[in-house]
């Protein structure tokens, strides 16, 4: 199957469609995943973008979470899992022996579906995991690193006064962009956000989406979502999993307007899922 959405299979390439190729950052080959005697995911092949969203869709249940915890290793977490095959990040298989899965958590970071500020005051959310990585030191460093993260996580402005509340009496929207602030702190190259804004309101969701299109300009982004319409806002490319199997991987308009499988198209078209 081919399952990268810019493959070009002429071997003459004219300039003007070569330089429309984005970089790649991920490449995953032959990707599978069990839980025990549960086979989640089937022989996964995708190529990910730098400077892009890419949105994984389908119904529940079909591993969505699953792939995205495979791009940090998270799934390492989990006691009956085993992963075969290669995930490629910057052209270093993330599974190879000689990789620290806890490296690779720093480089990869992860926003999930509701946000979980650390039971600590805004400031130290930010904080406390470039301290402990040693990225910055106590003082004027660490202050700027935190302000510049707030910034980034459009967040700033809201919270500027009151760096040293907790982070959990802020509202869920807030909560959440706190947590990206957090994840950008320790400036990682791929965000991996498991339906971020499903627990937000129509407001908080439409500042989490304008604030990943701003994001995708320094990382690679790839996110999960139910919402078809926020796909279709947000994301340059969609993959349709269904039942553990990449069953469609193309640019975002190609799935929702013209996709080259029925499963897809009975997908987007609401006829399950
Ligand atoms: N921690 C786990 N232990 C065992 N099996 C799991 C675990 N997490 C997921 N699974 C199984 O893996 C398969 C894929 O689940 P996954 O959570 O990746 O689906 P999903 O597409 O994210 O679904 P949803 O849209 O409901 O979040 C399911 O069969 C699920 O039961
Ligand atoms: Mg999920």
């Amino acid at each position: 199957m081919t399952t990268n959405p810019n493959d070009i299979s002429s071997n003459t390439i004219d300039d003007s469609s070569a330089q429309k190729i984005p970089e790649t950052k991920i490449t995953v080959r032959d990707l599978n995943l069990y839980y025990g005697d549960n086979h989640a995911l089937h022989n996964i092949d995708m190529d990910i973008y730098k400077n892009k969203i890419t949105a994984l869709i389908g119904p529940s249940g079909c591993g969505k979470s699953t792939f995205l915890r495979c791009l940090n290793r998270m799934n390492d977490l989990i006691n009956s899992v085993r992963v075969d095959g290669e995930v490629f990040i910057d052209n270093k298989n993330i599974y190879d022996k000689d990789v620290d899965e806890v490296s690779v958590r720093k480089r990869v970071g992860m926003v999930f579906q509701q946000p979980n500020p650390f039971p600590k005051s805004i400031y130290d959310n930010v904080s406390y995991a470039p301290l402990k990585h040693g990225f910055v030191k106590k003082g004027n460093s660490c202050n700027e690193l935190v302000e510049k993260s707030l910034i980034q996580a459009g967040l700033w402005e809201e919270v500027k006064d009151k760096l040293s509340q907790p982070g959990t009496s802020l509202s869920g929207g807030q909560q959440q962009r706190l947590c990206i602030a957090r994840t950008i702190a320790v400036q990682p190259d791929i965000i991996l956000m498991d339906e971020p804004t499903s627990a937000l309101d129509p407001i908080s969701t439409e500042k989490i989406e304008a604030l990943m299109l701003e994001l995708k300009e320094k990382y690679a982004i790839i996110t999960v979502t139910h919402n078809m319409q926020q796909a279709g806002r947000v994301a340059d490319y969609t993959a349709f999993f269904h039942m553990g199997d990449l069953i469609e991987y193309a640019d975002t308009e190609t799935i929702f307007i013209n996709p080259g499988k029925k499963k897809t198209e009975d997908y987007i078209t609401g006829r399950y899922g």
